[in-house]
């Protein structure tokens, strides 16, 4: 029965925040993909981050169970308006008290976490070859 969870879980599966997809191509665009070994579950989480690191939208699409993608929608709210180096620092234990999983369900949790560090690495590679291509058109490109 839907008593089984918790309100905040049910709200995130009803309604999750933020799906969809960001041009992975656009340099300010990080995306993270990663999937759960354990159940074959995959998440695509992709965050928009302006010249200074800051997180300033969020988006995913999650190919497996209702606790994966409440994870994500609640982990694309939170990295909204963050520092990059701050969305890093949420674990997936705060995700998973937030929306009250269940032991079995932590590994979906996981997947929230490790999808924001690896959408962050990305974006940050993909600023760092950006300025390294404008300083070696000698800073007349864009
Ligand atoms: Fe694997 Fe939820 S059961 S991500």
């Amino acid at each position: 029965s839907s008593r089984l969870y918790h309100k905040n879980v049910v709200d995130h599966y009803e309604k999750p925040r933020n799906v969809g997809a960001f041009d992975k191509k656009d340099a300010n665009v990080g995306t993270g993909l990663v999937g759960a070994p354990a159940c074959g579950d995959v998440m695509k989480l992709q965050i928009r981050v302006d010249d200074d690191g800051n997180i300033t939208d969020s988006c995913f699409k999650t190919f497996g169970c209702g606790s994966a993608i409440a994870s994500s929608s609640v982990a694309t709210e939170w990295v909204k308006g963050q520092h990059v180096d701050e969305a890093t620092q949420i674990k997936n234990s705060e995700i998973a008290n937030h929306l009250n999983l269940p032991p079995v369900k932590l590994h979906c949790s996981m997947l929230a976490e490790d999808a924001i560090k690896a959408a962050v690495k990305d974006v940050k590679e993909k600023q760092a070859k950006a300025k390294e291509a404008a300083a070696m058109a000698g800073g007349g490109g864009k």
